[in-house]
Formats: structure tokens, sequence, C-alpha cells
């Protein structure tokens, strides 16, 4: 039986007092023992998240990491090396807005999954296609192409550490969700495609969806079989809609 997992995805929102009352609400929020939650803040307000949240059940990831995972020149980057020294456990690696808005490449994707893995972070793959992909049937090639292009650069085992997350691009802070059978289809098929590299790893892997996910749609979507959990943005910022989908799990 794989846990649960609901990362929430702050991305470039909020401002210190922001931050502060949604990481004040979430530390003393009763969230579920048999789960896992997380939460993404930005750079900037990664040490204040820490700190209010360091006593609490929540742990930390980060929206991105650099391509090379040490310290050095690198400006304007944030490497796993100093992910990890202020508590970060997870990172997510090639969300659909790095790839579309900053032009990410599939390479640099699998590059900085593995920096994450190289310091003990834990990566967190986003994949997805965009709706005219969907509309050209062509969903479950365009998100093998996305898995497999990372899965040939590191390998099978380097999955065993990982999480998956299907976000529809169409369905990022859209409203727009996709179906639980939608997601369950594409999420049996991640896992399907990792059987037949590696059974035991295919079984444990955690994948998550993402897109509008909110109270009112976390529990048909939980109840699916390869629904491992959720990765929220927009309801992310909102301490009770955040708990409530969090108490789903
Ligand atoms: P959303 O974002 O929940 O606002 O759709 C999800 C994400 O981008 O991770």
């Amino acid at each position: 039986m794989r846990s649960r997992l609901v990362v929430g995805n702050w991305k470039m929102q909020g401002t210190v007092p922001v931050i502060e009352k949604l990481a004040t609400d979430l530390a003393v929020a009763e969230l579920p023992s048999d789960g896992e939650v997380a939460v993404c803040p930005g750079f900037l307000h990664f040490s204040l998240a820490q700190r209010i949240l360091a006593n609490s059940s929540i742990v930390l990831g980060a929206q991105d990491c650099a391509p090379e995972p040490g310290l050095g020149a690198l400006t304007g980057e944030v490497s796993a090396e100093q992910l990890l020294e202020m508590g970060c456990r997870y990172v997510l690696i090639g969300h659909s807005e790095r790839r579309t808005i900053l032009g990410e490449t599939e390479k640099t994707i699998a590059q900085k999954f593995k920096c994450a893995l190289s310091r003990g972070l834990t990566p967190i793959l986003c994949v997805g296609e965009s709706l005219e992909q969907r509309n050209e049937g062509l969903t479950l090639s365009v998100i093998k192409a996305q898995v497999m292009d990372v899965l040939e650069e590191v390998g099978i085992a380097s999955f065993g550490a990982a999480v998956i997350a299907y976000e529809p691009v169409w369905a990022i802070g859209t409203g727009l969700t996709a179906t639980a059978e939608q997601a369950q289809e594409v999420h049996a098929e991640i896992r399907h495609l990792l059987q037949g590299r590696n059974e035991s790893i295919a079984e444990r892997i955690q994948i998550i969806y993402g897109g509008s996910v909110k109270p009112s749609n976390a529990l048909r979507l939980f109840s699916m079989a390869d629904i491992d959990g959720a990765l929220v943005g927009g309801a992310s910022m909102n301490a009770q809609e955040f708990i409530e989908i969090c108490s789903i799990l």
C-alpha cells in the first residue's frame, strides 16, 4: 500500500505577511497522520516558512533547483545542496510553467532531477499534456516521452526515490480539472511504463495529480487506484481549503 502525499505549490504568490499568516495557520492545523503534507514556498519565503513550520508535521519542498548540485558561480540559481541545508525534502522538477514560460528543456529537467537526487532530495517530476495535444489524442504519448526523457538519462533505479506529478497543462490554474477517470488513465499508464523497467519501483512510486485540485474534487480523485495524492497550486494559498484537501487524504 503506497502512502499518500499532498504538496502545496505556492508559486510566485504571496508577500511576507501573507506567507507568515498562511504558514502559521498550517502550523496549528490538524493534519492526517497517515499521509505526508509538504509545501513549496518561493525561495525568498523559504526560511520564514521553515521557521514557522518547524514544529509541525509539514515538510518543505522547493519549486525548482539549479542544474548544478553544489555551490558555485551560477548567478540567480539555488542548488540542491543549499536547499538541503534549509531543511528541504522535495523539489518540483519540470513544472509546466517552467517548461512553457521559461523554456526549460528535457535535458535541463533530467539534469535537475539528477542534482536533486545526488543531494538526497526527492524530485517530484511534473509531466502533462497541453489541450491541443489532448484534443489530438496525443496525451499518452506526450506523457510517455516526458517520463522516458528523464528515465533514459537517470535510469530506473533513480525513480525509486522520486515522485511523479501528472498535471495536465490545460487544468493548471484554469478551474478545469481532469475527471478522476481521465487522470487515472494517465497515472495507470505511467505506472505501466515503469513496470516494464522495474515492477517493484513501479508499484511503490507515488504518482500525484495536479490541476485545479479543490476540496470539492479531491475525494473523487483520491479514490482512484493509481492517484496517490495531489500537487495543489491555487487552493494551497488558502489555508482552510488546503487543510480540507489534506484531511481527505
Ligand atoms: P492549480 O496549480 O492547483 O492552481 O491548478 C497546480 C500546479 O501548478 O501545481
